[in-house]
């Protein structure tokens, strides 16, 4: 089977950068330069849609130094990116500060015409609050089936998702797009998002091309 739709859980950005000698929030400039190669790789094996989880609405608790490190290096890379990827952020982006919204905009602008692997960055995102608002629309609309609900969804117009790879050693979602991980292979990583590589997007494409879906059947 082909893979459609990876997402990732960029997991171990602080740990990495403590364990080389850097303050902690050096290490999301590490884990971005990490997601560029993974999804330059994947864009290169026509991997469609690629989700990654930049920054959850729980992330809000951390410390005004760390959030700063992580939306410095998202407007670094809305201002710089020219590439071939249609790049797409999901979250309550409204909350965010001016200046990361407008380079967000611009980005979308920029890419929306793309034929690249879609890049649907998650930001200030919870899967919780994405359903709780899906449900919403669906009871306002007055159609609640699995199509309206899922066409209120964050993810809507984007492939299924086929497989949820979290680094940095911990088993778990997160909060992160738990409706679309219902059918999702999930695969797990010891080692920390930055040391990801151009391999390891190849081996998340093998490990998938493995694995033998049901679907409950
Ligand atoms: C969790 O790792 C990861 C985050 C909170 C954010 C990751 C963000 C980036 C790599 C920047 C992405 C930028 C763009 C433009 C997509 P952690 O550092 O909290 O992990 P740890 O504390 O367990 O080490």
């Amino acid at each position: 089977m082909t893979l459609k739709h990876v997402a990732f859980i960029m997991d171990g950005n602080g740990r990495w950068a403590v364990a080389h000698g850097m303050p902690r929030e050096e290490g999301y400039k590490h884990g971005l330069e990490a997601l560029m190669c993974v999804v330059n790789r994947l864009n290169a094996r026509g991997v469609e849609a690629v989700s990654a989880f930049a920054f959850s609405v729980e992330n809000n608790a951390r410390s005004a130094i760390e959030k700063a490190a992580i939306f410095e290096q998202v407007k670094k890379f809305n201002r710089s990116y020219f590439g071939n990827l249609r790049v797409l952020y999901m979250g309550d982006i409204d909350a965010l500060d001016d200046d990361v919204v407008d380079s967000i905009e611009d980005i979308e602008r920029r890419t929306c015409k793309n034929n690249g692997t879609v890049l649907n960055i998650a930001l200030n995102y919870g899967a919780q609050t994405d359903i709780v608002h899906a449900a919403k629309v669906a009871y306002d609309k007055g159609v609640f089936d699995e199509a309206a609900f899922e066409g209120a969804l964050a993810t809507a117009g984007l492939p299924k998702l086929d497989m949820i790879v979290r680094t940095g050693g911990e088993k778990r979602l997160s909060n992160f797009m738990l409706y679309e991980a219902a059918y999702a292979e999930l695969m797990f990583y010891d080692k920390l998002w930055p040391d990801m590589t151009e391999s390891d997007a190849d081996d998340v494409i093998k490990e998938f091309e493995r694995r033998v879906r049901k679907f409950g059947k």
